[in-house]
């Protein structure tokens, strides 16, 4: 039995993408907890945050997240809040060995490409910079609690993937 290997960190960083990566160089399944959740609800999360708030989508996070996280021997992509959750977090760190995918805020900035009007995520609508720094600071040193930290600033995506798997392969 092998343990989950879990991507955190901000919105934009590249969780999903990488943890794909990752799934199919090790083989194993890639679950993306953003998605489940609008698979099962039948809508996006911008709908979800839009029709029935934050608070309503966080619980729907906490569970579809602990369901998920019951599974052995997948690659799961967080979404980018549920790491701060406390009871999730509790369990990503006893059960499984977790990645912080970390980036600068100018980096993320650049991808997250706010002022488009088809922002997807609903904390960054009508958001700025500041904003964006400002959800990065009250948050990276929760992020700073999983197991490994991965600088992401100028690297390509094979390069975070190759690092992950060296770290993981001398565990
Ligand atoms: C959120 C990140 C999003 C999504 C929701 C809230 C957050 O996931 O779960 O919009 O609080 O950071 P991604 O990190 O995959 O964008």
């Amino acid at each position: 039995m092998k343990k989950n290997l879990i991507l955190t960190g901000m919105m934009g960083v590249g969780k999903s993408t990488i943890a794909r990566l990752l799934a199919t160089k090790l083989d194993r399944k890639f679950l993306d907890v953003d998605n489940l959740i609008e698979k099962n609800e039948k809508t996006s999360i911008k709908k979800i945050f839009e029709t029935n708030g934050e608070d309503f989508f966080r619980n729907l996070e906490k569970k579809t997240t602990l369901q998920i996280l019951k599974k052995n021997n997948v690659i799961i992509a967080l979404g980018g809040g549920a790491f701060i959750n406390q009871v999730i977090r509790n369990k990503v760190l006893a059960t499984c060995i977790s990645f912080w995918l970390d980036m600068k805020v100018t980096e993320l900035n650049k991808r997250l490409n706010l002022t488009n009007k088809a922002n997807k995520r609903p904390l960054l609508l009508k958001k700025n910079y500041n904003d964006l720094d400002k959800i990065y600071n009250k948050r990276k040193k929760i992020y700073n609690l999983a197991n490994f930290r991965i600088n992401c600033d100028k690297l390509k995506k094979e390069e975070i993937v190759r690092k992950i798997l060296n770290i993981y392969e001398n565990l």
